[in-house]
This record gives structure tokens, C-alpha cells and sequence, in this order.
């Protein structure tokens, strides 16, 4: 069919913004079909476009010509519609539409395009991932995605106006650079006018801003996107956004002075009212407590430490960890007596996948009988004591598990998680934000037998740990803090090192000899030398920030085109081959 033309013609409203008091007037709308019904005499379409549906009619007695044309649309045409908004009848009010107190009497109808038959109905939620991430321009015009990508708008619009407000230069850091701090693996580059040589793509601005502040340009922030080869979860994506800050002569808490209120305003876009100060716990408490240093503290079920009612103990499994430095520990789940042996299974198979050798239950019954799985092993006297230390009243359930302290807290932390959302006990309209503060400044790799920066290895030691700095790293505590927003580790940052000396003593705990520090990282320490400014930053993830404004489970909900767990594009097919001619212009051979 022949296609009208735009001509002069020019939208006056978006479909999803028309409301009740627009009724009487004349409007220029311009979208997509979503839906087109037929009723004798009236065709109805529901008209999509970025802010919604509205509903048009056509009515063949008054416009024979245009409903006749009407008649052929189908869904995802694209068209332009002259018409007269009307109110409702009472009874054909649509109460699930924003706009749907009125509709569109359509007086002209221009059919601009047409379309294929989508690989999946807009907005019927029955399309695979995979199949949405092929057609991502089409899933964009899903509701849900629209509102997620606008939330992100106002989120990204929101950090801006503020940081300005409170005296941040946003400052634009390179792309094309060398290997960055962060742990990850690069994403490099090649050369064409450097054979041989690459860049890698920024795991984030750190260095870069660190060099901004030894500049003097004091307050630093930047929506930064940023690159890291990594596994990938619900919560990563190969490259990602970060609120990227800065600032120089501060100490932890005028950054926290800065980050609270905005993270305020910006649960204020979803109506939902943070309260300030956010607390603060320290790592070491954050382990004890829950099992991780990203805690979800929207519930409680903390984790209570049994090895005091174990000691001397001679259940092996126990015992042996006892002996080796480990720990028993349990959480009591309310109301768990009901748990199944085959939820018991599933739970403990949690635990397995945490490095635990297993998980004991303790079930006191409503009658306050005991049955469980150690009866066997410590008798129901010392079993009862324990049911008694882990809290468990009557009808709840003790699960415990035993083992090195990292294992113990790691089954635990998953467990109570799990066992949090099968029963329903998170209160979803909560947002507890929470600061971890005193991180280890290193943790040890057994592996490779050797210290690792628990942050990065710019992060400064806390003054009064300095002299343990190479007679007991690991003891050493760093001014380093996170930000957690329902159990997501939502950003982190620290204080720097400002001294060449310290950055020194720091690099050679980590095994990293002058000349690697100096090919890596030698213009950060020139730079220490030229007047470097106290100074100290943050990042948060804005993905996972949007994830949880949005009340998404994955970050991919609130990225426009995101990429699959296995770092691939399926709609632009990347990464692809390259032809012969740029591989030798870049210098570069593929060996299979
Ligand atoms: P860090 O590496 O902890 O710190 O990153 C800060 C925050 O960025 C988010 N994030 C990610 N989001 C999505 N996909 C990923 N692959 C990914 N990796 C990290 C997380 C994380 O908390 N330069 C330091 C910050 C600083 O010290 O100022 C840094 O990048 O929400």
C-alpha cells in the first residue's frame, strides 16, 4: 500500500500524557498500533507511543473513508492520527490505562509505515530473553521498559542537577587507556600506529580522577562508563555505568555528607522516603552478624555463633573445625518445623555450593518437641541447648552449619537470603541503605600465597594501623566503605594514599616490585610527587541503582542494549570476525 507522508504535519501530545483535561481538544498524535479491534460501524486502536496507549476511534458514519483505512492496520503500523479528545462513559472507563477516562475520536488517519509481524506480541511478557535481546528495539516498546529507560533518564538528569548544586565539575576521563586497578580483566585494543602495542578500555576513571584531584580540580564527578571483563550475573554487565566521585582535603564522612541526600532524592523519583543518617556497620560485625559485607538488613535471622556450646565437642565434623580455627554457626528460621526433608535438601545443598560439608536442623515443634539431625551425635540435651543459644522457639527451625569461618558465613549469608524470600519475610516497599565501613585493607590469596587489595591499591591504611603495615598485613584495616542498598553491593570507594612513601610500602606488601609499579602505574606515582591533595572518592553501580529503583532483578531491565551472560550482542551480533585487511593493519594474527 502507498504510504501518506508527514508533510507538515507535527505531533502536538504523546498518547500516554492525554487525560481528562485535554477533553474538548483537537490533537496531532504519532505512534504505533498496539492493538486493533473491530466492532461494526467503530474500529478501535490503541495508539502507543514513549509515555503510553490511548485509545482512538474510528466511526464509519462519521468518517467512512478514514475507518475504512483503519480496517488495515495492524499491529506496529506506524501512524499519525488527527482527532478530538473525548471523555468516557462511565462504564467505558478503563481503569488499567493512565489515560483511560478518554479517548480519541480520530478525524484523520495518515499511515506512515507499515511492519512485519513481531517475533513476539509488544507487552504480552511471553518473549524468551534471548528473543527480546535479538529485537531489543522492539522489547524497548514494552511498557515496563519504557518506564525503566525514562526512570533512568530522570535517575542520570537527577546526579547531574545535584552534583552541580553542590559544586561538582562532571569531567570527561579517556577510553582508550592503559590497564586499571580494579581486579577485572581488561578489555585492550590494538594499535594500528603502534604495532604491537594496546590499549585497554577503562575498568573505571580511578586513576584518572585521582590525577583530576592532584590538578586541583577538588570536586570530581562523572556518569562513567566503564569495561570489565568478568563473569557475568544478574548484577554485572561487561560494561556499565558508574556515578564516578571525587573530592580532595576530606575524610569518610563528607563524602557520606554528599552521597546520603542524593541517594535521598533519587529514592524520592520512586515515592520512596530514605531515612538520614543511613547506619553504619563495620565489616567485621557485618560478617559476624550476617554472613556478608553486603548485608540485606530489610529482615533479621542474624547469625548466632554456636562454637561456644560446642567446645570440646567430639562429633568430627565439629571438632575438626573447631580445632582448625573454624566455627559453628546457625540461623533459626521462624515457623521452619514445617520444612520438608526435601526443603531440608535443597537447603543444605545451598550450603554445599559455599565449600560447607553440610547443614544440621534442629525442629522444635509446636508441642516443643525436638527432632534432629544431631540428636544422634550430641544427644538431646546438648541439642536443646543449642536450639535454645540459635533462638528457636516453638515451630521454627535451627539450620547449622560448621566449618572454616569464611565458609560458615558464606553458607549462612546465602541460606538466610533464601530462606528470607521463600517465606516471604522481605518487605519489598523498604529501601534500607546501610554504610559497611573498616574493611581489611588486603585479603589473602592461598592459591598463589600472597595479599591481594581488598579494594584497590590506592585505598589508604587507617593511621593508626600503618606500623603493622608489613609485620601483620592482615590486620591492617582501611579507610574504606561501601554502600548497600537491600543486600546490593551498590558502590565503593575510600580514602586515598596521598603519599609516594605509603603508595610504596602498599605496592611492595602486594608483591609488586618498583619496576612494575613503575610501568603500570608510574605517572600516578610521579604525579604523588608534584603536591598531591588529601583526597578520597566513591563509584556507585548506577546500573544496580536503577536495577533497584526500577524493582528489577537484573540490570539488563534498565540498560537499553544490554549485553547476554556470555558478554554477546545477539541483536548486532557482536563480537564478530574482522576481515584479513584489518587484522594486518592491526598487526595481529588469530591463533586458533
Ligand atoms: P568498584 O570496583 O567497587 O569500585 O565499583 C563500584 C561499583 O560499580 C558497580 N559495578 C558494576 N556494575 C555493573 N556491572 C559490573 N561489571 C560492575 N562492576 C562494578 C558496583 C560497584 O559497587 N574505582 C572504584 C571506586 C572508588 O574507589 O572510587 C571502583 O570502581 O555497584
Amino acid at each position: 500500500m502507498p504510504f501518506d507522508s508527514l508533510g507538515t504535519l507535527r505531533r502536538t501530545h504523546y498518547s500516554g500524557d492525554l487525560r481528562p483535561e485535554h477533553a474538548g481538544e483537537m490533537v496531532k498524535l504519532m505512534g504505533w498500533v498496539h492493538r486493533r479491534r473491530d466492532f461494526g460501524p467503530l474500529t478501535f486502536i490503541d495508539l502507543r507511543d514513549r509515555e503510553g496507549i490511548v485509545q482512538v476511534v474510528f466511526d464509519e458514519e462519521k468518517n467512512a473513508e478514514a475507518h475504512r483505512r483503519a480496517k488495515e492496520l495492524r499491529n506496529e503500523h506506524v501512524v499519525a492520527i488527527v482527532g478530538k479528545v473525548l471523555m468516557r462513559d462511565k462504564d467505558k472507563i478503563n481503569p488499567n490505562l493512565k489515560s483511560g477516562r478518554i479517548e480519541v475520536k480520530a478525524l484523520e488517519l495518515y499511515i506512515l509505515n507499515d511492519a512485519k509481524t513481531p517475533p513476539f506480541e509488544i507487552d504480552a511478557n511471553k518473549a524468551s530473553e534471548e528473543v527480546r535481546l535479538k529485537y531489543r528495539y522492539l522489547d524497548l516498546r514494552r511498557e515496563k521498559m519504557q518506564y525503566n529507560i525514562g526512570l533512568r533518564h530522570r535517575a542520570a538528569m537527577t546526579v547531574r542537577r545535584y552534583m552541580d548544586e553542590h559544586g561538582f565539575y562532571e569531567i570527561e576521563t579517556p577510553m582508550l587507556i592503559k590497564t586499571t586497578p580494579e581486579g577485572a580483566r581488561d578489555y585492550i585494543v590494538p594499535s594500528r600506529l603502534q604495532p604491537g602495542r594496546f590499549y585497554a578500555l577503562p575498568q573505571s576513571p580511578q586513576i584518572f580522577k585521582q590525577l583530576l584531584m592532584v590538578a586541583g580540580y577538588d570536586k570530581y564527578f562523572q556518569l562513567a562508563h566503564c569495561f570489565r571483563d568478568e563473569d557475568l550475573r544478574a548484577d554485572r554487565q561487561p560494561e556499565f555505568t558508574q556515578i564516578d566521585i571525587e573530592m580532595s582535603f576530606i575524610r569518610p564522612d563528607d563524602i557520606f555528607k554528599v552521597v546520603e541526600p542524593l541517594m535521598a532524592e533519587l529514592a524520592r523519583l520512586i515515592d520512596v522516603k530514605a531515612d538520614l543518617p543511613f547506619p553504619r556497620l563495620s565489616y567485621a560485625d557485618a560478617m559476624r552478624r550476617y554472613g556478608t559485607d553486603k548485608p540485606d538488613t530489610r529482615f533479621g535471622m542474624e547469625l548466632v555463633d554456636l562454637s561456644g556450646k560446642l567446645e570440646g565437642t567430639d562429633f568430627a565434623p565439629y571438632k575438626n573445625a573447631l580445632d582448625a580455627g573454624g566455627q559453628v554457626k546457625a540461623i533459626n528460621v521462624t515457623g521452619g518445623a514445617k520444612y520438608s526433608r526435601k526443603t531440608l535438601d535443597e537447603l543444605t545443598e545451598i550450603t554445599r555450593r559455599y565449600g560447607a560439608g553440610g547443614m544440621a536442623w534442629i525442629k522444635t515443634s509446636e508441642a516443643g518437641e525436638l527432632t534432629s539431625s544431631l540428636l544422634k551425635a550430641l544427644g538431646e540435651e546438648k541439642v536443646t541447648e543449642l536450639a535454645q543459644e540459635a533462638g528457636s522457639k516453638a515451630g521454627d527451625c535451627a539450620l547449622v552449619v560448621g566449618g572454616k569461618p569464611s565458609v560458615a558465613a558464606a553458607s549462612l549469608g546465602a541460606l538466610r537470603t533464601e530462606v528470607a524470600e521463600r517465606e516471604g519475610m522481605i518487605d519489598q516497599s523498604k529501601f534500607n541503605f546501610l554504610w559497611v565501613v573498616d574493611f581489611p585493607m588486603f585479603e589473602y590469596h592461598d592459591e598463589d600465597a600472597r595479599y591481594y587489595p581488598m579494594h584497590h591499591p590506592f585505598t589508604s591504611p587507617r593511621e593508626e594501623d600503618l606500623e603493622k603495615l608489613e609485620s601483620d598485613p592482615g590486620s591492617v584495616l582501611a579507610k574504606a566503605y561501601d554502600l548497600v542498598l537491600n543486600g546490593v553491593e551498590l558502590s565503593s570507594g575510600s580514602i586515598r594514599i596521598h603519599s609516594r612513601e605509603l603508595q610504596r610500602r602498599v605496592f611492595t606488601v602486594l608483591g609488586m616490585s618498583e619496576e612494575e609499579a613503575r610501568s603500570k602505574f608510574g605517572f600516578l606515582l610521579d604525579a604523588l610527587e608534584y603536591g598531591t591533595p588529601p583526597h578520597g572518592g566513591m563509584a556507585i553501580g548506577f546500573d544496580r541503582l536503577v536495577m533497584l529503583l526500577a524493582r528489577e532483578k537484573s540490570i539488563r531491565e534498565v540498560i537499553a542494549f544490554p549485553k547476554t551472560a556470555s558478554a554477546m550482542d545477539l541483536m548486532i551480533e557482536s563480537p564478530s570476525p574482522v576481515s584479513d585487511e584489518q587484522l594486518t593493519e592491526l598487526h595481529i594474527k588469530i591463533v586458533e
